[in-house]
Parts: structure tokens; C-alpha cells; sequence
């Protein structure tokens, strides 16, 4: 009754506004854009920060509460519901805002992708501007160079393959892909840039799933799917496998999923996989995760300067005879900040300093001191009181 009212006071302002197109994002925490769909969607809250136009007959799988599709321009965002939340026990700071138009965030690349001859995408090749899957597919063809830029939320009904010498760039921050991921094989020097990547249902249940590929970067990106379906529902977020390698993931929001990273998918895999999985992690803010950030077999990772907040299970796991060099983090109620010994038959090494794991400390599990001190590349490592406020304002689309 009451919230009719509401309407029913905000109707006239509601009519004098072009509502958010299909998959388009109306509303979240730190939104001023419009806040409601176009008719046949309806606005649903995804997470405190992002609610997107979805089909009003529940297309895309969420469970979180039905927001009305007549919200009002300036309504307050609502709150999330907390059901899936992990226990705090060291809250951050709350006016995070992670959508950062004006972001401090490097565009420059740096870390493993910017060896081996470098990660260009498709510099130098013929740009499209695409909208839907079609157009996409269409546009991806070949290992030519070219630039793609994504305009708007794309809904994809199955993973779209991606071949060499590809840069895909979101034309905005409310550019991306739902409903299924991209898939890349044998292919190499890959972009992915300022996109939203959510509920990845195709084949794969991976919004991106690499494998036997070179010199791919993906930055600046928003990847979640939901906590509302068990661990098994989606896959991974970010997943790299069979000797990929020379990969670079930089200034993503990644959050509300639970296994987010996979970086070598098997023990048996060592043939294959030794010697390569060369990955840098940077600047990336994870959040609401179950674990996975990353999970590395047998390759070889630099991780710094990334936020980890709301952890459930375990945040950086190396095991399998992988190498990593974990520094200049911060762990803010993150369970297992660091752990060589789970989850597998062999265990891995790590070289940490210069993270602040706030009262999780004493949880990491660092029974293999690596050698993996220093990196074959130049880069900036933000002194860690810094990269809670760097990172949490500048990862993600601009
Ligand atoms: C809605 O879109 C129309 C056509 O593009 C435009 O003329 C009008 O100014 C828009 N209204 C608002 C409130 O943005
Ligand atoms: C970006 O940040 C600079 C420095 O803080 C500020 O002067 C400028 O107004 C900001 N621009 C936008 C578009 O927010
Ligand atoms: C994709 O967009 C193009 C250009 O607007 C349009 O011609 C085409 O019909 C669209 N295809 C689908 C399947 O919607
Ligand atoms: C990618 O581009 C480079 C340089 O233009 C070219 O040599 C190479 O063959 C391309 N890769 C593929 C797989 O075609
Ligand atoms: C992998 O890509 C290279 C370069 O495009 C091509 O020559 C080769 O045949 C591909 N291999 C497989 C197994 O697809
Ligand atoms: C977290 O650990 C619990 C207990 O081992 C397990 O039941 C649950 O599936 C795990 N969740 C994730 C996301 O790994």
C-alpha cells in the first residue's frame, strides 16, 4: 500500500524519462542514471551496487528480491539482503565507490602480458561497433587485427569464441556481456577492456575460459555472477588452462561469485602446464568471493596490489610445485589470505611481503617459502596503506 503510494507520487517524473534499454543497468549505489526499464523489464538488484534491466519473466537466474520497474528517478538504492553474506569481522570503510568515471587507475600494461613480444589486441586493425550477438560473432571472425567496441549490455545465448589479435573494448561503463562468457583456444594477443561480464551461463559456465592461448590482458572489467545457486552453478569468473600464458589481469571488480580464478585445472596436468601459466595479478578488487583469487597450478604469479574483502573459504592458493610472489595486498575479512597447502596432492611456494592481512593473519597457510623475489619486468608497487583506496575507486569499466 505504502509503496503504491510512493508510485503513484513519482508516476509523472517517471513518464518524462526514457528508461534503460534491455540488460541496461537502473540503479545501484552511486547510480544517477535513470532507474527504471524499458517495458517488459524490470529493474533487479544484483548487489549493492549494480541493478540491471532484466526480462520481467526471469530470464537470467537471481533470486534477490524484485525491485519495481517504475522506481523513481531519484529513489534511494536499496539495500542489499545479507542471507549469503560471510561473517564481518573487520569491516572496511563503506563509501567505497567502485565505479570510478575519473579513476587514478594506469591504462598502461604491465606484468607477464607485456612480455613475449607484448599484448597489443588489435592495434592498428579496422574498429566495429557492435550491439548485439550477431554482430559480434560476425565482427570477430579471423586472426586479422581489429578493435571491437561493445556498445550497452550485449545477452549472449552462448559462449562467443575470440581469436587472435582481438582488442574488445566497452564503449562505455555500462558495456558487456550476460547470459553467457567468451571463450578463447590456440589463440593469442588478446585485449579485454571496460567491460561487465555477468551470470556466464553457456557451455562453459565461465565468463571467460582461456585456453592454450598467449598474451592476453584484461582490464579494467566487472565480472560477478551470485552467491544464490550453490558453488557449482556457474564455473569460474576468469578461468586460464592448458598452457595458456603470459596473461595479465588488471583493475577488475570481481565480485559475488565463489570460484573466481583458475589458473591450471588439473594435478595431472603438470605435462602440459610446467613452465608456462606466467600471470600477473594487479590492482584487482575482489569481493564477496569464495575462493580461487587466484587458484594456481604449476605456473607462476605475481600478485599485487589487489584488495581482497569478504573471502569466504581461501584467496590466493598455490599448490602444485607453483611459484608465486605475493605482495603490497590488502585482506580485509579475507579467509586464508595465503595458502600453499590445500586442495591438492603437491603443495606450492610463496614469497609474501608488505601485505596488510588486517586480523586475518594468522590464518595463512605458508608451508613452502618460493623464490620467486623478483619479476622479468618493470612495474609500480603502490605502497599498501594506498591500495585500499586506489584500487576500490579505480577498478572496474570507466
Ligand atoms: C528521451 O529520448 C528522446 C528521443 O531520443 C529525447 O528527445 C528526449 O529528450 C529524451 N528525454 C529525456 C528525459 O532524456
Ligand atoms: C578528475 O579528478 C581531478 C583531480 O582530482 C579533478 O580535478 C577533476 O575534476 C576530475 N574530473 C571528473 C570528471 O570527475
Ligand atoms: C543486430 O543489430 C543490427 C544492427 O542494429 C540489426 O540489423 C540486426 O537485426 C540485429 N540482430 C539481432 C539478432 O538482433
Ligand atoms: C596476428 O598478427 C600478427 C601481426 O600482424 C601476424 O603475424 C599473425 O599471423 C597474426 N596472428 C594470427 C594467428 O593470424
Ligand atoms: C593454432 O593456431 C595457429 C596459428 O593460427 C595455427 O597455425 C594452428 O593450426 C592452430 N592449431 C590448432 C590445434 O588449432
Ligand atoms: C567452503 O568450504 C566449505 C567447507 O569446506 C564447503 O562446504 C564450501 O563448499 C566451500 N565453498 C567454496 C566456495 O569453496
Amino acid at each position: 500500500m505504502k509503496s503504491f503510494i510512493i508510485l503513484a507520487s513519482f508516476i509523472t517524473s517517471v513518464f518524462a524519462q526514457n528508461c534503460s534499454l534491455p540488460f541496461g543497468q537502473c540503479g545501484g549505489s552511486n547510480w544517477n542514471g535513470v532507474k527504471c526499464c524499458t517495458s517488459g523489464f524490470t529493474c533487479k538488484e544484483m548487489n549493492v551496487w549494480y541493478h540491471q534491466c532484466v526480462p520481467s519473466n526471469e530470464v537470467v537466474p537471481n533470486s534477490n528480491p524484485v525491485v519495481s520497474n517504475v522506481v523513481p528517478s531519484n529513489a534511494p538504492a536499496k539495500s542489499i539482503p545479507t542471507t549469503n553474506a560471510p561473517i564481518i569481522n573487520n569491516p572496511a570503510p563503506q563509501n567505497v565507490n567502485y565505479v570510478a568515471s575519473n579513476a587514478s587507475s594506469s591504462s598502461a600494461l604491465i606484468g607477464y602480458a607485456s612480455m613475449n613480444g607484448g599484448t597489443k589486441g588489435g592495434q592498428g586493425g579496422q574498429t566495429t561497433t557492435v550491439s548485439n550477438q550477431s554482430q559480434l560473432v560476425a565482427a570477430l571472425k579471423g586472426n586479422n587485427a581489429k578493435i571491437i567496441k561493445v556498445n550497452g549490455i550485449i545477452q549472449l545465448t552462448s559462449d562467443v569464441t575470440v581469436n587472435s589479435n582481438t582488442s574488445i573494448i566497452g564503449a562505455n561503463k555500462n558495456s558487456g556481456f550476460t547470459g553467457a562468457g567468451l571463450k578463447f583456444k590456440n589463440a593469442s594477443n588478446i585485449i579485454i577492456q571496460n567491460l561487465k561480464f555477468s551470470y556466464c551461463l553457456g557451455s562453459n559456465k565461465d565468463c571467460i575460459n582461456a585456453q592454450k592461448s598467449t598474451n592476453v590482458w584484461i582490464d579494467h572489467c566487472e565480472f560477478f555472477n551470485d552467491r544464490n545457486h550453490g558453488k557449482d552453478y556457474y564455473d569460474g569468473l576468469v578461468d586460464f588452462t592448458h598452457a595458456c600464458d603470459y596473461i595479465t589481469i588488471s583493475w577488475n571488480f570481481i565480485h559475488d561469485h565463489y570460484k573466481a580464478s583458475l589458473i591450471g585445472h588439473s594435478d595431472s596436468n603438470s605435462g602440459e602446464d610446467t613452465g608456462k601459466l606466467h600471470i600477473t595479478y594487479h590492482h584487482n578488487y575482489f569481493k564477496n568471493v569464495g575462493s580461487r583469487l587466484p587458484s594456481l597450478r604449476f605456473g607462476t604469479a605475481h600478485v599485487f596490489n589487489n584488495v581482497y574483502e569478504n573471502i569466504e573459504n581461501s584467496s590466493v592458493n598455490i599448490r602444485m610445485g607453483a611459484q608465486a610472489l605475493v605482495e603490497s595486498n590488502v585482506f580485509r575479512n579475507a579467509n586464508k589470505p595465503i595458502s600453499t597447502n590445500l586442495d591438492s596432492s603437491q603443495e606450492g611456494f610463496v614469497v609474501q611481503r608488505n601485505n596488510d592481512f588486517g586480523n586475518t593473519a594468522n590464518t595463512n597457510s605458508i608451508t613452502k617459502i618460493g623464490n620467486l623475489n623478483t619479476v622479468p619486468y618493470a612495474y609500480t608497487n603502490d605502497n599498501v596503506n594506498s591500495v585500499y583506496n586506489l584500487v576500490t575507486r579505480g577498478a572496474g569499466p570507466n
